[in-house]
C-alpha cells in the first residue's frame, strides 16, 4: 500500500472499501483566464467502478474531465492547480498524450468525430500511440463485436449516421487506445431514451471487463442507477459525494439545485 503526503499529513491510501485508489484527486482547482471553475476538488476513483458525476449545466463536470486528460494544460489562459495521483504517477503536468498512454482516456461530449472520415477511420484515430499501432487490428475486431451495427458500416462516412452510431464510434475510438479509465462526458446528450439504454449497456460491458469509468450524466436516476460512487458538483465544488444506494433522490436534488438541505448534507 502506498503511503501519500496530502495537507491531512502521512496516510495509508485507504479508498473505498479498503481498496487502493487508482487515482486519488486532491485541491485540484481548474481557471479560464480570471474565471475560476474548480474550487478544491478532492476525491477519490476505485478500480473498477463506475463513479457518477452530477451537477447542473455550468458546475464545472466537463471542467473536471478536461483537467484530468490534460486538456486544460494546453492554452496560455487555461490552467489547473493541484494534483492528480495514478498510482503514485503524477498525472496533473502530463500532455493529452502522456495521459492516454498512462491509460486514461475520454469520449468527449459532442463526440467530436471527424466527420468525412469514415468509421473505421475515426477509430484509429484513437491508435495512434505507439503501444497501440500494432494492437489495432485485434483492437477494431474486439470493438466490432461489442458493436456489431459499427462492424458493418465500417466503411461508412460519420456525418451520415445516427446520433447513436456516432456515440458508439466515440466510444469504440476511446477504447482503441486500451484504457485502463474512460471518461464519459454527456453520453445521453440528444439520444433518444431507448438509445440511451443500449449505451449504457455497452458502458456496462465495458465496465465489466475491467474499464474504470467515469461517467457525466444529466439524467439523476440514471447516473445513480449506473454508478457505484456519486459526486455531484455545485458552482465548480463537491456538495454531496456517497455511494447511489445509500444516498436518496432528494438529497441529490437538493445538493444538485443548492439548496440548504442539500449544503447540510455535504
Ligand atoms: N473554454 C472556456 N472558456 C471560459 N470559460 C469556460 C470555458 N469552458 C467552460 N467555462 C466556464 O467554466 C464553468 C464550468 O463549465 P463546464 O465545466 O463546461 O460545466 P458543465 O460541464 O458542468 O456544464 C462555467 O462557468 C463555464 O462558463
Ligand atoms: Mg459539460
Amino acid at each position: 500500500m502506498s503511503i501519500s503526503v496530502s495537507k491531512r499529513g502521512f496516510f495509508a491510501e485507504p479508498g473505498r472499501g479498503g481498496k487502493r485508489p487508482l487515482l486519488t484527486i486532491s485541491e485540484l482547482s481548474a481557471y479560464y483566464g480570471q474565471l475560476r471553475a474548480l474550487y478544491d476538488i478532492e476525491f477519490q476513483v476505485m478500480p473498477g467502478e463506475v463513479l457518477a458525476v452530477i451537477g447542473a449545466n455550468g458546475a464545472g463536470k466537463s471542467t473536471l474531465l478536461k483537467s484530468i486528460v490534460g486538456m486544460m494544460n494546453r492554452g496560455k489562459t487555461a490552467h489547473i492547480t493541484g494534483t492528480i495521483d495514478m498510482r503514485g504517477r503524477r498525472l496533473e503536468r502530463l500532455n493529452t498524450e502522456k495521459i492516454v498512454d498512462a491509460g486514461v482516456t475520454m469520449v468527449p461530449e459532442g463526440r467530436r468525430l471527424f466527420p468525412r472520415l469514415t468509421v473505421e477511420e475515426n477509430l484509429m484515430t484513437g491508435a495512434y500511440l505507439a503501444r497501440c499501432r500494432g494492437k489495432a487490428p485485434e483492437k477494431l475486431e474486439e470493438i466490432y463485436d461489442m458493436f456489431p451495427r459499427l462492424g458493418e458500416r465500417r466503411a461508412q462516412i460519420v456525418n451520415q449516421m445516427s446520433g447513436g452510431e456516432q456515440q458508439m464510434v466515440a466510444i469504440g475510438r476511446a477504447l482503441m487506445s486500451d484504457p485502463q479509465v474512460v471518461l464519459f462526458d454527456e453520453l445521453s446528450l440528444g439520444l433518444a431514451p431507448s438509445i440511451v439504454d443500449d449505451i449504457y449497456v455497452k458502458v456496462g460491458q465495458i465496465n465489466q471487463a475491467g474499464v474504470t469509468c467515469i461517467v457525466i450524466e444529466q439524467d439523476m436516476k440514471r447516473a445513480l442507477a449506473v454508478s457505484n460512487h456519486v459526486l455531484v458538483l455545485l458552482e465548480g465544488a463537491v456538495v454531496l459525494e456517497g455511494d447511489p444506494r445509500e444516498l436518496d433522490v432528494d438529497q441529490v436534488t437538493s445538493a444538485y439545485f443548492g439548496s440548504d438541505i442539500g449544503r447540510a448534507s455535504a
